[in-house]
């Protein structure tokens, strides 16, 4: 099938190198030329283990190609995916701003011929923004032969190509069968493998996908809670994690706790969720209280890190690992340590740090830190290390040499990659997140 993607994110560039993947000839549209000249020359504007083999697998191969011409985006297309960004509209209102949703679709109205096309937002949007594109598409162009469907994705970044090619499930929604047919066949190969399918309604595919990040993100703030409440008691959060995530009714996976979540979906899409339910006179308390957890659990680590310290940053040297907001992203987007470094910093603190792909954005916006080489020169003359990202290159590390390098040997993780004992055993004063000392 012919298939046009509008916009080359994270989102529309995987999705439309695993299209291309299944065997789909896919064009890919960026209004960024500068994006798209980089995509031609092979380039990959952004950091996905594995996207940049198979962009050059599929380009070689002749499925896959990139244009700022729209025309020719759609160009024999059968389905047009619009995978363009929905920000908040300003930072912490909650509303997503669909303009380029809503452009995107004028656009693709006055491009429409009388070949039947299937309009699937695959961003993530509000409740009712697929009818509302319905609804600009039939205005501009009252005789096109199109329907809309919703087809959110669900898809990790760090893992995005294996989530996208072995989904756990496909959410379709549609409004007939016509539109089911087409998504379906774009499908297919997913079908062979047995991958479930939910074909439901156009409203009900766009909570869905809210739905499953608020849960997600609640479950986060709940084991964030728990570990709050192990420090207070003396429990131990790891093995209470696994205690209770061994019964299926919870599941093991998201029980980890930390300091918050961040990136591009949890903290937009909560606080969406959060505004779509106002806007319908209803509301999510369990939604709320996740975003505050949230919240402050950013504010906790900062005092957990000023307590390990004695009780004042001021005139400490601090080392830290890891700046994104999870490994295997070079994505800063409200990255907890957007938060806790300037904190740091205001109190007088030295912050010397190391992050394998986030460094360059961070210098950006937190310029008062020093960014350094790797791992040990982080801990160099360190009162404190702080992990803050669990990249694996932090796992491993030769510990007699990173406290030789420390001026204090105080190893502060909040992500509990460490065992307690064996730091205690190897010298340091551990303090993890809801761990037994
Ligand atoms: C998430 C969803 O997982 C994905 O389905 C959706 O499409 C987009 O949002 P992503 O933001 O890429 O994906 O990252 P994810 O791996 O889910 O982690 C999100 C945040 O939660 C990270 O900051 C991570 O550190 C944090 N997290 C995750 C925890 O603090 N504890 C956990 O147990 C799991």
């Amino acid at each position: 099938m012919n298939i046009a993607v509008v916009g080359t994110g994270y989102v529309g560039l995987v999705s439309g190198a695993c299209l291309a993947e299944f065997g789909h000839r896919v064009v890919c549209m960026d209004k960024a030329a500068e994006r798209i000249e980089e995509l031609r020359r092979g380039g990959i504007p952004i950091y996905e283990p594995g996207l940049d083999e198979l962009v050059a697998k599929n380009v070689r191969e002749g499925r896959l190609s990139f244009t700022t011409d729209l025309a020719e985006a759609m160009d024999g297309a059968r389905a047009v995916f619009i995978a363009v960004g929905t920000p908040s509209q300003r930072r912490g209102n909650g509303y997503a701003d669909l303009t380029y949703i809503y452009q995107a679709a004028a656009e693709i109205a006055g491009l429409l011929g009388n070949e039947y096309t299937v309009i699937i937002d695959k961003s993530t949007v509000p409740v009712g923004t697929g009818r509302q594109v319905r609804r600009i598409i039939a205005e501009a162009n009252p005789r096109a032969d199109f329907d809309v469907a919703s087809n959110p994705e669900f898809l990790r970044e760090g893992a995005a190509i294996t989530d996208f090619m072995r989904p756990d499930r496909v959410v379709i929604g549609v409004d007939n069968e016509r539109a089911a047919e087409v998504l379906q066949e774009i499908y297919n190969p997913l079908y062979l493998n047995a991958t479930p399918f939910v074909v439901t309604s156009i409203e009900t595919a766009e909570l869905s996908k809210y739905a499953a990040n608020a849960f997600l993100a609640m479950k986060i703030s709940f084991i964030n809670e728990m570990a709050n409440l192990c420090e207070a008691v003396g429990a131990d959060v790891k093995p209470l994690a696994r205690a209770i995530g061994l019964d299926g009714r919870i599941g093991g996976k998201f029980l980890h706790p930390g300091p918050g979540y961040g990136g591009s979906c949890f903290p937009k899409d909560t606080l969406a969720l959060l505004r779509i339910a106002q806007e319908h006179g209803s509301s999510s308390r369990l939604v709320e209280a996740a975003v505050e957890v949230n919240a402050a659990q950013k504010g906790r680590m900062i005092k957990k890190i000023r307590d390990a310290l004695g009780g004042s940053e001021a005139g400490k040297t601090i080392g830290v690992l890891g700046l994104t907001f999870k490994p295997e992203t070079d994505d800063m987007r409200e990255a907890p340590s957007l938060t806790i470094l300037p904190a740091l910093l205001e109190k007088g603190a030295t912050v010397q740090v190391h992050d394998p792909q986030g460094m360059k954005e961070a210098a950006a916006i937190m310029p008062a830190c020093r960014y350094v080489e790797n791992a040990y020169e982080a801990a160099a003359g360190a009162d404190a290390l702080v992990l803050l990202t669990e990249w694996n290159q932090y796992r491993a590390l030769d510990l007699q040499r990173l406290r030789e390098s420390m001026k204090t040997p105080l190893f502060i993780d909040l992500r509990n990659v460490y065992e307690p004992e064996k730091m205690t055993d190897a010298g340091f004063t551990y303090v993890g997140v809801g761990r037994l000392k």
